[in-house]
């Protein structure tokens, strides 16, 4: 009994070292984005979703959430903010709902919530 509830516990774990050990990081500097900016406009417009007031929008300690969009690749990432994108787990507005801002702001501020989840650096 105690033993097969271990597997259940290894056995994910043990899928994801093969599976999501391939994730790489990104590269801050090959992305030009100003990160106290990113944080300015996190924090205005992009937080009431992503610290999680809004279901689906992954908050910045949700790493594995982030590396999956990471994945996608940093332009991806800013094509799916600028136009809007409806994901598996829910829907990013036009512009994450800052039509104010600028494509720069939208980069910084993603810049941003990639390095601080730990998928960027
Ligand atoms: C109205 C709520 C809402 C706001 C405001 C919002 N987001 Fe999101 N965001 C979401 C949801 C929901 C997802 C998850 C989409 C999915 O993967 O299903 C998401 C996902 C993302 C992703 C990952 C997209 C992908 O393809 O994996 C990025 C990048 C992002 N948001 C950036 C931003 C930025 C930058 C802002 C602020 C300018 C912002 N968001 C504001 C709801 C929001």
């Amino acid at each position: 009994m105690h033993r097969s509830l271990y597997l259940i516990l290894i056995i994910p774990l043990a899928l994801c070292f093969t599976g999501c050990g391939g994730a790489e990081k990104l590269d801050l500097k090959a992305v030009n984005a100003d990160l106290t900016n990113g944080q300015v406009v996190y924090e205005d417009d992009c937080v009431l979703c992503h610290q999680g007031a809004i279901e689906g929008a992954h908050r910045l300690e949700q790493t594995e959430r982030w590396q999956e969009s990471a994945d996608k690749g940093f332009e991806q990432l800013v094509r799916h903010t600028v136009n809007g994108y409806q994901g598996k787990y829910g829907e990013l507005p036009v512009m994450g709902m800052c039509p104010q801002c600028s494509e720069q702001d939208i980069r910084d501020a993603i810049a941003y919530m990639l390095v601080t989840a730990g998928v960027m650096n």
